[in-house]
């Protein structure tokens, strides 16, 4: 069976990622990592675990990065509220002491190796972490799919850059720089799969207790959403996506690429093709560049609620 290993910095879409992969029958989720991004990482940590809690199944969950690997992180908490769950949960009162998340990633890959994918939907830090403390698991994981970016649309932090991407662009590079098996589900896809007002008002009012659960913080991120990105009509499914594609590769329309992740100030965390890499045999990325939206929202509202 797939094993999946997720990294998240949880965060509203993450959370109806995690909600969704543990409901996909075909993948086991062994783990979770977690990771500072939209809140700092003990809120990720206790929110992946609440999260958890409302699907019924019980993984472990691992604490990891507290900060990108060279700049600093100020959170505005304005999409995912300022406990990353849409002040739905409030405060964190217990700090966890786990082993780190890197290390854990790392002997994840050993374990399963081809039969393992991650999916990482936060900064990419805790990978970069991994990769530097043991480079050989590029050649061993099965594939890692990474919710970030955007190669053909603007970006949402800047006209460039996606947030996942501009957080840690060190930790981002250094993950698009190595040679892991990646399938980049960027902005491109994931802004094509929307969740609407009517879908939120089906989980409130429907009877399914997962839906229930999620319904207050999926109406914070709906409500951000209608602020700041209006032309959208929805929010973006962003990280559920990804989970999408790691188990049903079908879904979406890939080109093979290498990617650059842009340090320079001006256009910092754009992600394009690098056509410059050397001595660089196949391209090591694939690019998501077209989705088929209805089935992937028609398994995700069929999963949950
Ligand atoms: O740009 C979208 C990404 O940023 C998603 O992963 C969201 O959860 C935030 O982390
Ligand atoms: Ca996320």
């Amino acid at each position: 069976m797939q094993k999946l290993l997720m990294d998240v910095d949880t965060g509203i879409d993450d959370a109806l990622a995690i909600a969704y992969a543990a409901s996909i029958p075909h993948m086991e989720l062994v783990g979770i990592t977690t990771t500072y991004g939209m809140a700092p990482v003990d809120y990720s940590y206790r929110n992946t675990r609440k999260i958890l809690e409302y699907a019924g199944v019980d993984v472990p969950v691992f604490r990891g990065a507290e900060k990108p690997l060279q700049r600093t992180r100020e959170y505005s908490g304005r999409i995912h509220g300022t406990d990353g769950l849409g002040n739905t949960l409030g405060p964190v009162t217990e700090v966890a002491s786990t082993q780190h998340a890197a290390d854990y990633l790392i002997e994840q890959v050993y374990k399963h190796e081809a039969a393992l994918t991650i999916v990482a939907t936060g900064p990419l830090t805790n990978l970069a972490m991994a990769i530097r403390k043991a480079p050989e698991i590029a050649g061993l994981v099965g594939s890692v799919v990474i919710m970030g970016g955007a190669v053909m649309t603007p970006g949402n932090v800047t006209k460039f850059a996606e947030a996942n991407i501009i957080i840690d662009p060190e930790a981002a590079s250094l993950v698009f720089g190595s040679s892991l098996p990646i399938t980049m589900v960027g902005l491109d896809v994931t802004r094509k799969t929307l969740l609407t007002a009517r879908d939120v008002e089906r989980w409130r009012e429907g009877r399914n207790h997962l839906g229930k659960s999620l319904a207050p913080c999926t109406q914070f991120y709906l409500d951000a959403y209608k602020e700041l990105h209006p032309y959208l009509q929805g929010c973006a499914l962003h990280d559920p996506l990804a989970v999408g594609v790691a188990a049903y590769p079908d879904l979406v329309q890939t080109v093979p690429m290498f990617i650059k992740v842009d340090l320079e100030e001006d256009a910092l965390g754009r992600t394009t093709e690098d056509i410059h890499r050397e001595g660089s045999g196949q391209p090591t990325t694939k690019v998501c560049v077209q989705v088929d939206a209805d089935t992937f929202m028609q398994d995700f509202f069929q999963r949950i609620g």
